[in-house]
């Protein structure tokens, strides 16, 4: 499963990225308003960051296939060919899809709340689907059960679109899909760090080190304990 960072703050991509595996980033317009800068200065300062070869999903704003077209097209001139476009899952973005899947773009399908909405999308030439899995767990359905269902639809249908999930708020809904063997999940950093923020483990290195230094002396490491 790809990891990516669900969050346009350059300086928390930055800290994720120094300590994380992860494999890009992904935005929404939610998510850029949250910066309160313009979207290409801080979509352009992303990509310079993780590069070239990451991926990058940005999303469309408008709510017509042609609108959403042009969109692509600029979106991915200024912000490289590795450059995830995210169109919405409905009819007019399903529109779009089939003409920019054609035309080589690559695609994320968004706003994805049910299985059938990611069977469309794939069949209009998604690369990936994104089930918002918290918020199909807030409208008192299951978001896993949801995200399985639409890995099942793609593994039994032959679909080379991949999953990547999205909106989770715990580390229990990431390790689920994760052991599903969903393509990608994308989620915010406070989310990423609590995948491995454990009192449990800060003790038990602590006590390494502890007994280490009654051995060694205060400050003393393998670097220096002849
Ligand atoms: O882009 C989709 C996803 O990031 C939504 O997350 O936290 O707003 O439900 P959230």
């Amino acid at each position: 499963m790809k990891l990516l960072i669900d969050d346009a703050n350059v300086a928390k991509i930055k800290k994720i990225y120094e300590f994380y595996p992860v494999d890009g980033v992904t935005t929404n317009p939610s998510i850029l308003a949250k910066s309160g800068r313009n979207p290409y200065e801080v979509l352009k300062e992303i990509r310079e960051f993780i590069g070239e070869e990451a991926e990058l999903h940005a999303q469309v704003i408008s709510l017509d296939a042609d609108g959403m077209v042009k969109e692509a097209e600029k979106m991915v001139s200024v912000l490289g060919k590795n450059t995830f476009i995210k169109i919405p899952t409905i009819p007019e973005g399903l529109k779009a899809m089939k003409i920019l899947s054609a035309r080589g773009f690559k695609i994320t399908a968004t706003a994805i709340y049910t299985p059938m909405q990611a069977y469309l999308a794939a069949k209009a030439g998604a690369d990936y689907a994104a089930p918002y899995v918290n918020r199909i767990d807030n409208l008192g359905a299951d978001g896993i059960a949801s995200a399985k269902m639409i890995q099942n639809i793609y593994e039994n249908n032959g679909f080379k679109t991949q999953i990547l999930a999205a909106s989770f708020k715990n580390s229990n809904q990431v390790q689920e899909l994760c052991a599903y063997g969903v393509g990608a999940s994308t989620v915010a950093p406070d989310v990423i760090e609590n995948l491995i923020k454990n009192a449990c483990v800060t003790s038990a290195v602590q006590d390494f080190v502890t007994d280490f230094e009654k051995l060694c002396g205060a400050g003393k490491t393998m670097l220096d304990c002849e």
